[in-house]
């Protein structure tokens, strides 16, 4: 990615920013000029990004943060105010939860796992955000969600009920202050190559990849710059909305072949 300054002078706080997704994110803000806090609840983890985001040349502070938790949320804030006196971005993008399985074969307290890391971790996030921004004047938060949370997606009831409810809450907020200058919008990413799918191998990249009309699996950097550039002034007259970062997945199906009108398709090999 380009460096640029479209956050220069300014302060964000980054939830789930141990690795993954989170911690790209972090390295990109604070290349656009940011001052970036990291929470995650693996201390050792969220300290070395901190410390690779200063060794690149960037400000940067690492908190550690149960996203669950309300203490832990307002002392995250706090930290964040404490250290760099204001608050005028955040990222909201943790998440956990259970293993993929049929909705029946879940259970409860996995469900409410998944639920108390991406309904309640986001709540509380911008509850605590949303007076330290109003205090510096305005500010912009971004959610994430996932395109399962768009769509439903087999196996995943807890994932895209928490999702779902983060695109609920982020609607709500953005209307709650889109009059007092704090923008909220939500990001919906399809397969993004994190951990999870490096873990997966070559051929979980591969089926991935055809599963959008892009026919590639995403980038964390491509999502980086959109929650960077939502962050930013850029974006300044957007606000409640649902951006995917999928390759074309929310746009609709993009089939490997099409029968023509009375043509026979002939049988190939996937
Ligand atoms: N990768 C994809 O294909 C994809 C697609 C769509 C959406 N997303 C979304 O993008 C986000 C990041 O994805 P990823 O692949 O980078 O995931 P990841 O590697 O699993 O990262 C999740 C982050 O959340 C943190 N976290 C989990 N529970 C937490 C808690 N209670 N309090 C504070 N932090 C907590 C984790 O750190 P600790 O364990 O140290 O707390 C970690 O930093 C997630 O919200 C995910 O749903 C990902």
């Amino acid at each position: 990615m380009q460096p640029n300054s479209s956050l220069s002078g300014k302060v964000a706080v980054v939830a789930g920013a141990s690795r993954g997704i989170g911690a790209v994110t972090a390295h990109a803000l604070a290349r656009a000029g940011a001052a970036v806090v990291l929470g995650a609840r693996d201390k050792q983890a969220v300290e070395q990004v901190a410390a690779d985001i200063r060794f690149d040349g960037g400000q940067a502070l690492a908190v550690p943060l149960d996203v669950g938790d309300v203490a832990s949320n307002e002392r995250f804030v706090r930290q964040a105010l404490d250290s760099f006196g204001r608050l005028d971005a955040a990222f909201n993008n943790a998440t956990d939860g259970p293993m993929p399985a049929p909705l029946a074969d879940i259970d409860p307290d996995e469900f409410d796992r998944g639920i108390r890391t991406n309904v309640r971790g986001t709540f509380l996030g911008m509850k605590y955000q949303i007076p330290a921004m109003l205090a510096s004047g305005g500010g912009s938060i971004v959610n994430m969600a996932s395109l399962a949370g768009i769509q439903g997606h087999s196996g995943l009831s807890a994932y895209v009920a928490g999702k779902a409810g983060i695109i609920g809450l982020t609607k709500v907020a953005a209307l709650d202050y889109a009059d007092q200058g704090i923008r909220v919008n939500v990001v919906a990413p399809g397969p993004i190559l994190t951990h999870h799918l490096e873990a997966a191998g070559a051929e979980a990249q591969r089926l991935a990849g055809l599963s959008t009309p892009m026919r590639r699996i995403g980038r964390s950097d491509e999502v980086a710059a959109a929650v960077v550039w939502l962050c930013s002034d850029q974006s300044s007259f957007i606000t409640g909305v649902t951006l995917p970062i999928d390759g074309g997945q929310a746009a609709g199906s993009k089939p490997q072949r099409m029968y023509r009108q009375g043509e026979p398709m002939e049988r190939q090999e996937a």
